[in-house]
């Protein structure tokens, strides 16, 4: 009996905490994601996308399973190409080459020390977050907040401890919030300066990062499809030996 009511309640417990951890989460972030519309097939993009990243975010964060030869490789860059997005050093501050992996400059204890946090690796932040759309909601969305150490603060991450480093393409956006009286507020950013690039373009550079960060987070991801057909094809063409031979043996029998 009693070894029932424990049974009884765990399972109590667990239905409880399946329904109660969904509506924490939905309360918890009341932002919507924007579609981030990651395109793998659009290598033009995912090349853009790792040149920002070694200009922009290389210099904190790094790509610690991605070789500076294997992204050039599946991103169809060329030598010169590739040439031009290698800017860190090793740790014997020897410049890193081709085959090198991509780690950031930065020592992580001195990072944790400017900026509350260490910059994480973000090989597999597409995967940790879910999906592109976090990525690229969370890249357009820092707003001016003068409370904050950097002046900027997220609406997809609240709080956050990077600065703004897109601010001169971007410009800077402000916290609009609107309250319909009922309890119900909605939070919209609205460009109050603009940067060196129209909100077109710098939408454009987000979704280049983003569709970069989805693919580094698993590399495979390009060349699975044609694995897919390869292998189909391959049953196919087994499939017909197979029959030939099924009936090349049963021919005499009836
Ligand atoms: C000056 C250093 C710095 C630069 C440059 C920088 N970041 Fe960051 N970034 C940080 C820090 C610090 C955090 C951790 C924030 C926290 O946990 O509060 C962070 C967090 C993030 C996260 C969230 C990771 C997670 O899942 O928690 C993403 C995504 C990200 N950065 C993307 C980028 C991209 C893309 C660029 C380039 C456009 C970039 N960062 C440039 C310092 C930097």
């Amino acid at each position: 009996m009693k070894l029932k009511s424990l049974k009884l309640l765990l399972a109590t417990l667990t239905l409880g905490l399946a329904t109660a951890f969904p509506v924490a989460n939905a309360a918890g972030s009341s932002v919507e994601l924007k579609d981030a519309q990651v395109d793998l097939d659009n290598k033009l993009s995912m090349a853009r996308g790792a040149k920002y990243y070694a200009n922009y975010c290389m210099g904190c964060h790094s790509l610690k399973f991605s070789r500076y030869n294997r992204v050039a490789t599946d991103l169809g860059l060329d030598d010169e190409s590739i040439k031009s997005i290698i800017f860190t050093r090793d740790e014997d501050d020897v410049m890193s080459k081709s085959g090198s992996l991509m780690i950031s400059a930065i020592p992580s204890k001195d990072a944790a020390n400017w900026f509350g946090t260490a910059p994480p690796d973000l090989s597999l932040v597409a995967r940790s977050r879910k999906s592109g759309d976090w990525i690229y909601s969370y890249l357009t969305s820092f707003y001016k907040d003068d409370s904050r150490p950097f002046g900027v603060n997220n609406l997809v991450f609240e709080n956050v401890g990077m600065p703004h480093v897109l601010q001169e393409l971007q410009g800077m956006q402000e916290l609009e919030v609107h309250d319909d009286g009922h309890g119900h507020v909605t939070k919209t950013l609205k460009l109050a300066e603009p940067g060196k690039m129209s909100v077109g373009e710098f939408d454009q550079l987000a979704k280049d990062l983003t569709n970069f960060l989805v693919y580094v987070g698993e590399p495979a991801q390009l060349h699975r499809t044609y694995y897919g057909i390869l292998t189909l094809l391959f049953l196919f063409v087994f499939f017909i030996v197979a029959y030939l031979l099924k009936k090349e043996f049963w021919k005499d029998i009836h």
